[in-house]
């Protein structure tokens, strides 16, 4: 049976990415990131209290480094309509907002009651994101060049035509090494494994599939988008230091399992919306105007797949008569 068009609540969700984007990028290189992930999560969470949800904060990223946050469990929305495990990352990439580097990110993602993966205490996870086309092309235990041959074939491209997205961290010293032995390229940055991610599942973008180790919460955010944008995560669980092994062990999770898009987030009627901060390859950033505030999103709706762009033009002489938040 056709059905009837359900409420589209990316739609919803990306009033508040927009809010915590409007109110964060003021401290655009300001060399102060809790201060802007702070007026990103207070403006985050006072626009959460307009919708019509019962939310649960599953995903309340900023615990691994003491940032302010949403936490976990924290009850969002205005306690009717849907019941949602909702996943926040008001600033994705703390650190590129606070040193004016691309790719900061306001992002929420939310999905039916109980359908969210919910990383306990564990910080870090491996991730293998590839594009639609390469989607089953991968395997999280293949060497390097191997995961490499088979997304080129998939995408009917040479090794050396990819680009691999990975994060300037040390512990992927041998990873980068391996991608260019295998003659791939590389755009390496320094934070932002989300944006990574997207670029990678967009066709628009030169970024052809990323790899490395990043945040959990930030992988379980990424397989909300993926589940419209299309394409695939793989990942497992991959602890950082000896407390974050252990404290998994005492919960009992296993390190070695392998998650998928369809394991960190198990339903398909999920909705995610991403709006710039500082602008980049695939967002523009937030321009101040003198009478508005121009923000750019992307928005989407894993049930029908739709993609959508907005460019919102913020009127900041009524938005200040009648915001509760200070933009
Ligand atoms: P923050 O916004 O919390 O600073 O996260 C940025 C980020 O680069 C994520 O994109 C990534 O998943 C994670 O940090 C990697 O963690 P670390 O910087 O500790 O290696």
């Amino acid at each position: 049976m056709p059905e009837a068009p359900e409420k589209n609540l990316a739609m919803d969700i990306v009033r508040i990415t927009e809010a915590a984007a409007m109110a964060s990028a003021r401290w655009l290189g300001r060399g102060d990131k809790n201060a802007g992930d702070l007026a990103a999560v207070e403006a985050m969470r006072n626009s959460f209290s307009s919708l019509n949800i019962k939310g649960t904060v599953v995903i309340g990223e900023g615990e691994k480094d003491n940032a302010p946050m949403l936490a976990n469990g924290e009850k969002v929305g205005n306690g009717q309509g849907p019941a949602l495990d909702v996943a926040v990352d008001p600033v994705e990439g703390t650190n590129l907002l606070a040193y004016g580097r691309p790719n900061a990110i306001s992002v929420v993602g939310v999905a039916p009651a109980g359908s969210m993966f919910n990383p306990g205490p564990s910080f870090y996870m491996r991730k293998l994101v590839v594009p639609h086309e390469a989607y089953n092309a991968v395997d999280i235990d293949a060497p390097v060049h191997v995961n490499l041959k088979h997304i080129a074939k998939a995408l009917g491209k040479d090794v050396e035509d990819l680009v691999v997205f990975v994060l300037d961290k040390p512990r992927h010293k041998e990873l980068i090494d391996a991608i260019r032995a295998a003659g791939a390229r590389i755009q390496l940055q320094t934070d932002g494994d989300v944006a990574g991610a997207l670029m990678a599942t967009d066709p628009r973008s030169e970024v052809d599939c990323m790899m490395g180790t990043g945040g959990t919460p930030e992988g379980v955010i990424t397989a909300c988008a993926i589940k419209g944008m299309g394409g695939e995560i793989v990942a497992r669980l991959d602890p950082q230091s000896y407390v974050e092994k252990e404290a998994m062990e005492e919960a009992n999770i296993d390190i070695r399992e392998t998650l998928t898009t369809n394991t960190l987030i198990k339903s398909d009627d999920c909705f995610f919306a991403a709006t710039g901060i500082s602008g980049g390859d695939f967002l523009h950033g937030v321009r101040y105007g003198a009478h508005h505030t121009v923000t750019h999103s992307l928005v989407i709706r894993a049930k029908t797949g739709t993609l959508r762009y907005v460019e919102s033009y913020h009127n900041m002489d009524k938005l200040s008569k009648l915001s509760a938040v200070r933009y």
